[in-house]
């Protein structure tokens, strides 16, 4: 085959801050997923781009070419309307959990294609399968039975999905090229355009438990998500949120899975309950649904009976014990006060360490390792009372997760809290 372009050339535009055309950003992608453009040559085009940017002609065709790369599911055959959710990610962020089921209890269809955990945050994936017997992976027949049968499926995303993104999101990881918005939207939005959603709501994390640590940079990736999605023909809505301070009382797989199921009996922390009723309200709204009110459904016991059923047709069992962890180990909180900050980062790192994270890809996770948090910044705590549950099946771990725990709360006498409100901003595309 005669190739229409040279690797070389591209790169050397990029890195000359040229705008690339169309059919060049057609062909390197393609080119890539076939292995003609080798890592070296691509790894000089991510960093040149890192460094020079993309503009949104330039992005939009980048993701449409990451699309091309693969297969397009499509639901049509669905009688409900398709609505997702994204999230980049945070420190006890186990909101697909309650949200998918809830949404199907409101009418809709969520076709929720995630990924597992890498580094602090943890991942949709590894926290199900701390469910006994649930399995992950489905084939594509598979999966909308289980949307026709239950209205919500949560599962791996197959391999014929955006494989060109499957090649470059690991490249990326080892380049230090992962914190290019352009890269990044491209990567989000390609993968959930191709999965077929006809409407999706973004919930873009910002804090120090975020990857987005700065509120502006997050906003700017929320606005080129929403635009590209926008640009396929989604019907979009982003949400910028708080992740200063973990989600809620728990990080890690088991231990979200029981406070996911709390919450759709009813209870749970109210910052979950909170943001999942927003995101399931944005998620009916863009996609058109008319129906019961998310808030009735997690009361009426709707969501719980369709989490039920959607855990059933995955080969899980709810009703089967949660693992517990094999070793506990309580942190008591050093004075009095009231609990001003809670380093999300610093929690997340943790848990990461007491096993409920990978460090790299194909690491087991452990079921039962994490963080139990007994109060919140807000929270007035006597001295010597219990702060953070440490979970593990090695003891060992339990000197590393504690050093980085180190300095993560502060607690002051009549003290005021200190932290980033829950709903930062809200963008409709
Ligand atoms: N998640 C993705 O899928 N891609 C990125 O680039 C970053 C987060």
């Amino acid at each position: 085959m005669i190739e229409k372009f040279a690797a070389v050339e591209i790169i050397s535009a990029k890195r000359d801050r040229n705008e690339l055309t169309d059919p060049q950003i057609d062909w390197v992608i393609d080119a890539y997923t076939r292995g003609v453009v080798a890592d070296e040559q691509m790894s000089a085009l991510l960093m040149a781009i890192l460094l020079n940017g993309m503009n949104s002609r330039e992005i939009s065709r980048w993701t449409n070419a990451m699309i091309n790369s693969g297969e397009r599911m499509n639901w049509s055959s669905l009688d409900r309307k398709t609505a997702d959710k994204h999230s980049t990610g945070g420190v006890g962020d186990k909101i697909t959990l309650p949200l998918a089921p809830l949404v199907a209890a409101c009418g809709g269809a969520v076709p929720q294609l995630s990924g597992r955990g890498l580094g602090h945050t943890g991942g949709t994936l590894d926290k199900m399968e701390s469910i006994p017997g649930w399995r992950a992976s489905l084939s594509n027949e598979e999966m909308l039975q289980v949307l026709k049968d239950t209205g919500a499926v949560i599962c791996a995303a197959g391999a014929g999905l955006a494989p060109a993104d499957k090649k470059l999101y690991a490249l990326r990881d080892v380049t230090a090229t992962v914190e290019a918005i352009p890269l990044i939207a491209s990567s989000i939005m390609s993968k959930k355009i191709a999965e077929g959603t006809s409407a999706l709501v973004l919930d873009v994390k910002t804090g120090s438990g975020a990857f987005m640590s700065d509120p502006k940079k997050a906003s700017e990736l929320a606005r080129t998500m929403v635009q590209l999605g926008v640009d396929a023909g989604l019907k979009m809505r982003a949400l910028v949120t708080a992740m200063d301070v973990p989600l809620g009382l728990t990080a890690g797989n088991a231990l979200e899975v029981r406070e996911s199921v709390e919450v759709l009996a009813g209870g749970g922390p109210s910052d979950v309950v909170e943001l999942t009723i927003l995101l399931a309200r944005e998620m009916i709204d863009a996609a058109g649904i008319i129906g019961k009110d998310p808030a009735d459904a997690l009361k009426d016991g709707s969501a719980m009976d369709h989490w039920r059923r959607m855990v059933t047709a995955q080969g899980g069992d709810p009703d089967a014990a949660l693992p517990v962890a094999k070793e506990q180990h309580i942190v008591k909180a050093a004075n009095s006060g009231i609990i001003t900050t809670m380093d999300a980062m610093k929690v997340g790192v943790s848990a990461w360490r007491l096993g409920a994270g990978r460090s790299k890809q194909g690491e087991q996770v452990q079921a039962g390792a994490g963080i139990e948090m007994h109060a919140k910044p807000g929270e007035y705590i006597e001295a010597g009372a219990p702060l953070f549950t440490l979970h593990t099946d090695e003891a060992p771990r339990f000197e590393r997760a504690l050093e980085v725990l180190d300095g993560a709360v502060s607690i002051v006498e009549n003290g005021k809290v200190d932290r980033l409100p829950l709903v930062l901003e809200r963008i409709e595309g």
